[in-house]
């Protein structure tokens, strides 16, 4: 009776230390059952009914959510590792609802950009713009409506499309809008005119070029001229990935919600006024189309605030990154202050003071330092994501096949950051790389694997606005200044670079920087100012 009890108490003992092991342990074999049935459907849902000729399944470690969580935590930082780890120029991977297609390759990418009708941006880009603008149900209607198919020019996306590349391409439309941009820079600049200003670099940039951009695109009403619009502007692109992804944005980010509104409120405004009719050919297209479709004034400003991400988001972390690469390079400041006062004509006041003009081509056509330091610039910093929608079944290159609705991403800092095309130095900043001769070899392992604004038929269309902009912003803020660190005893120190959000092609700092920027020594007399007018 003793021994029994004392046994019986001893079994309890070690159940309840290790009853999950003997549980298991017990049913051994229906657990082992199991996790086999598990392991094949997973392999049949994504392995085995997988088409050969598809490109290869790279499954995450977490089934099915584990690339989305990833995505969302890394942006395409987590493309550049799995391409790393899995060298394919092509690959797919599994997610909630479907499974995306990486491009990793120039030669690759070549070839989805022959296939804009396939292999479209449209579609995607509708999801986007409608999720961001928060539209009434006859406006979501109209940006949803006939993005892909036969008749997909009617729709309202194809549509615009074709109008904004037009009006953004070079010519006199353009010019109005380079023009209005070229003075506002110059009169930020003349604000930092003798005196030492102490600023947060991103934070004025993002006032400077967003002022001058929205005056030349919206005009005399520009709605950004109310501080209420600007800031509520600031704080939607801030949040931008998580009003992307969550269904209740004012309870998940309420900064973004509520900042949003503030600036649908003042763009509808604007179009109740007409104010778009003193604005850009840009903005009086957009606004032509939309409303011919029978969107209201309201839902015509929500598009534009969300249009507006497109123009800013972009450019005002490349004119930062730009403005830091170049002044933690003493050498690099003088020979681009060199380059520059060659082309600038000085003309002496009769008050003595000296004003130096510098003409928006020759910047464009005479200046092959700052150029390319702008593009090593994007090479470093690009974190963009173009997406495409497989809107037929089609094969890439006689080689892999796409399955209609598979979505595709080319993420451009994967084909930036690969030794193969940049060569051993391919991590290190030289703003002289992209002045090699054309037939040299490095030009050559290079040609295609630069694509700081995208390719193909959805090429940025912004792109000669933007290098007009930064071209003019960093050659007046260059010659103009000298900045010095507040931190660090004076040291240009990394401030760190997240790529996280979705929207944006270009890394943000994860830091600003605090900077005192006083007149340049030897100068401080002297104005720089731009001259836009695009003939001789
Ligand atoms: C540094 C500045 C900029 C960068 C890096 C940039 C980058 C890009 C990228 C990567 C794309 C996608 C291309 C593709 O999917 O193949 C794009 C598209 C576009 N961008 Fe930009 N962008 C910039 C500035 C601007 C500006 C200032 C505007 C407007 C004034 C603009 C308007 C557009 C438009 C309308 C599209 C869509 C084109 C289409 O689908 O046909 N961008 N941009
Ligand atoms: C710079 O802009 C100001 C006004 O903002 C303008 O008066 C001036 O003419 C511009 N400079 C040149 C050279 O165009
Ligand atoms: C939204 O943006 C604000 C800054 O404008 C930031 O403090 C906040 O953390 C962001 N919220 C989310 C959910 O991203
Ligand atoms: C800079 O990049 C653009 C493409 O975005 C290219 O057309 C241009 O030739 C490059 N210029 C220099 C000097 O690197």
């Amino acid at each position: 009776m003793n021994s029994f009890t004392l046994g019986l108490d001893n079994f309890e003992l070690s159940l309840d230390r290790t009853k999950l092991w003997d549980t298991l342990h017990e049913h051994r074999a229906i657990v082992s059952i199991t996790i086999v049935v598990l392991l094949a459907l997973y392999r049949l849902l994504f392995v085995y009914t997988q088409d050969e000729r598809e490109p290869k399944l790279i499954k995450p470690r977490i089934p099915l959510i584990g690339h989305a969580i990833n995505v969302y935590r890394f942006g395409s930082r987590h493309f550049v590792g799995i391409a790393k780890k899995c060298g394919l120029p092509i690959y797919l991977l599994p997610v909630p609802g479907g499974r995306i297609a990486i491009v990793t390759t120039p030669e690759l990418l070549s070839h989805v950009d022959k296939q804009p009708k396939a292999i479209a941006f449209a579609p995607i880009a509708a999801l986007v713009i409608d999720k961001l603008s928060g539209l009434s149900k006859a406006g979501s209607k109209t940006v949803l409506d006939r993005t892909m198919g036969p008749d997909k020019m009617d729709g309202y996306m194809n549509a615009v499309m074709v109008d904004i590349h037009a009006t953004l391409a070079p010519g006199p439309k353009l010019e109005a809008v380079t023009t209005q941009v070229a003075y506002n820079l110059n009169d930020s600049m003349a604000e930092l005119h003798g005196e030492t200003t102490r600023m947060n670099l991103l934070y004025w940039f993002r006032h400077v070029f967003g002022m001058s951009s929205t005056n030349g695109i919206y005009g005399p009403e520009n709605p950004f001229k109310d501080p209420k619009v600007e800031a509520g502007f600031w704080a939607f692109d801030d949040n931008i990935s998580d009003l992307l992804i969550t269904p209740k944005a004012s309870l998940t980010c309420p900064t973004g919600d509520s900042g949003r509104a503030n600036a649908w409120a003042g763009f509808a405004k604007y179009f109740e006024n007409s104010g778009h009719l003193k604005g850009s050919e840009l903005v009086k297209i957009r606004h032509r189309h939309a409303a011919e479709r029978g969107c209201s004034d309201l839902d015509i400003g929500k598009l534009e605030v969300t249009m507006i991400i497109g123009i800013l988001t972009n450019t005002v972390p490349t004119i930062f990154w730009a403005t830091y690469y170049v002044y933690r390079d003493a050498d690099l400041l003088a020979s681009l202050r060199e380059e520059i006062s060659k082309i600038a004509t000085l003309a002496k006041k009769a008050d003595g003071s000296r004003i130096w003009t510098i003409k928006n081509v020759d910047l464009k056509n005479s200046a092959p330092l700052l150029t390319a330091t702008i593009n090593e610039t994007f090479r470093h910093r690009t974190c963009g994501i173009s997406s495409r929608f497989v809107t037929e079944t089609t094969t890439l290159k006689d080689q892999y096949l796409l399955k209609k609705g598979t979505i595709m991403e080319l993420p451009n800092n994967v084909i930036h950051s690969n030794p193969e095309y940049w060569g051993p130095t391919v991590n290190e900043f030289n703003p002289k790389r992209f002045l090699a001769d054309p037939r040299s070899a490095e030009a050559k392992a290079a040609r295609g694997a630069f694509r700081p604004f995208g390719g193909g038929a959805s090429l940025c269309a912004g792109r000669h606005q933007a290098m007009s902009q930064m071209l003019g912003g960093l050659a007046l803020f260059i010659m103009g200044n000298d900045c010095t660190p507040v931190h660090n005893r004076g040291e240009w120190k990394f401030p760190g670079a997240h790529g996280h959000t979705i929207a944006a092609a270009v890394d943000l700092p994860s830091t600003d920087l605090w900077l005192d920027v006083s007149p340049r020594k030897g100068y401080e007399a002297d104005f720089w100012v731009l001259n836009p007018e695009a003939r001789e």
